[in-house]
């Protein structure tokens, strides 16, 4: 069962804007203050939307995405702002040697929602990122967590059923094949599951990679629910209680959503 915002660009734009202004900027702004003249690089930056609260405090932005029709959907949804030399939207691979010789140490913020979860080979993925940073720059990373209810991104399932049963993406590949083949659905959804299971994160291999690409943490949040459930199911959004954000692998099972603040 599709959801409305995988239908409507639109809405999904306007969900991006909103969680940025409400949960996004609030959480960078516990280790760096938004000043005019920031310069803020979002990479699987999809419509956009979630670069204008930063457009809006002043600062230059720039998204990047590999999907040509998202950037083509973010140069139109924000056309005053791109006319206007504020924001700058991209298609194109940052491993691109004119990307890396151009960009190279000069963004105070880097914003990954949604999108590490997506990147094969993370280990080489997270220290090229850094690259980019300027001396007191950070990253933030927002993610599902891969062994939470719906981290296999089942909820992209066209049958219904499919799309509402929990931890089943957990299951070793074959059978988690099967049981999406015997639901009866579409070979091109279940390439795109098995392709985000080949590139799974938890919580501990993502603390452990950002820990040897030579990046500390400089603030977390864990949620029982994650702010985007507000859009997707009309939840509210809620903080994972404390002691179960420190019990390694078990937390991973029950928090839908992390987001961090990295940095040198
Ligand atoms: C789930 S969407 C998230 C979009 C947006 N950040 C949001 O939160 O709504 C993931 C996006 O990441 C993009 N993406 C995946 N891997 C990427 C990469 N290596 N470089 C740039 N974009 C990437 C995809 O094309 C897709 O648009």
């Amino acid at each position: 069962m599709a959801l409305k915002h995988h239908l409507d660009v639109k809405v999904r734009f306007d969900q991006q804007v909103d969680n940025s202004a409400s949960y996004i900027v609030p959480f960078i702004e516990h280790t760096a203050a938004l000043r005019p003249g920031m310069r803020v690089m979002e990479v699987g930056t999809g419509e956009g939307g979630v670069l204008v609260p930063f457009i809006n405090k002043g600062c230059w932005c720039l998204g990047v995405d590999l999907a040509p029709e998202r950037i083509e959907y973010a140069n139109e949804l924000l056309e005053p702002e791109v006319a206007a030399g504020k924001v700058k939207f991209q298609c194109i691979n940052i491993f691109e040697k004119d990307f890396y010789s151009q960009y190279k140490g000069s963004f105070d913020i880097i914003i990954l929602k949604d999108v590490i979860e997506h990147v094969p080979d993370q280990e080489k993925f997270i220290p090229y990122l850094a690259e980019f940073l300027s001396p007191a720059g950070i990253i933030f990373f927002g993610f599902p967590p891969w062994r939470m209810p719906f981290g296999g991104h089942q909820q992209v399932c066209r049958k219904k059923w499919l799309s509402v049963l929990p931890y089943y993406h957990i299951l070793p590949d074959f059978l988690y094949k099967s049981i999406l083949r015997a639901g009866g659905e579409h070979p091109v959804i279940i390439e795109e599951l098995m392709e985000i299971k080949s590139t799974r994160i938890s919580i501990g291999r993502f603390e452990s990679i950002v820990r040897q690409s030579g990046l500390n943490i400089k603030y977390k949040e864990h949620f029982l629910i994650n702010p985007i459930y507000k859009y997707k199911f009309g939840l509210k959004p809620k903080l994972q209680w404390k002691p179960i954000t420190f019990i390694p692998w078990f937390r991973d099972f029950l928090t839908t959503c992390v987001y961090y603040s990295v940095g040198k």
